[in-house]
């Protein structure tokens, strides 16, 4: 069957089976290898995409759920070459580590910034501890999507509050 719907602000049309998955969908159909696919049961966040504004888990969401919605992707934060604020900040503070979980890390961060520019330190943890990361301590991530906040309209970060705890209890342990 055909599916339509936007990505990063482009018409597209896909045609899936009705079990096809919507991360499946961006990754074969579309060849938006952005979006990773990790665990496919919904825990780990490395294939989180933004669906009308709201970070959904494209694993547990049918490609033909999004017909006539609009989804941003990792690929559609860059302008072109040019990094998001979001992405430099990532890049700045060596939260990048093996890259694996960084496109549902940026798409997670980016949802919660545009809704709340001022999300304190605990809430980006709170957000971010959906999305497993195996290489790091958190920290750096915390740091960079902190500092990005100015850019959404937020507060300009101050530079330490990023260090006071880790995003989740499993931090390091897949190391
Ligand atoms: S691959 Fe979707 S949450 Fe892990
Ligand atoms: S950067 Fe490697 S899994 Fe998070």
């Amino acid at each position: 069957m055909e599916v339509s719907f936007k990505v990063n602000g482009n018409a597209v049309k896909a045609q899936v089976e009705p079990r096809t998955t919507l991360s499946l969908c961006l990754r074969d159909n579309l060849r938006l290898t952005g979006t990773h696919v990790g665990c496919e049961h919904g825990v780990c966040g490395a294939c989180t995409v933004i669906v009308d504004g709201e970070a959904v888990r494209s694993c547990l969401t049918l490609a033909v759920q999004v017909e006539g919605r609009s989804i941003t992707t990792v690929e559609g934060l860059a302008d072109g070459d040019a990094l998001s604020p979001l992405q430099a900040a990532f890049r700045r503070h060596n939260a990048l580590q093996c890259g694996f979980c960084t496109p549902g890390m940026l798409t997670t961060a980016h949802a919660l910034l545009t809704d709340e520019p001022d999300a304190s330190a605990d809430r980006i943890r709170e957000v971010l501890s959906g999305n497993l990361c195996r290489c790091t301590g958190y920290v750096p991530i915390v740091e960079a999507v902190l500092d990005a906040r100015a850019a959404y309209g937020g507060p300009a970060s101050d530079g330490a509050a990023g260090h006071a705890a880790t995003a989740n209890p499993t931090a390091g342990a897949g190391r």
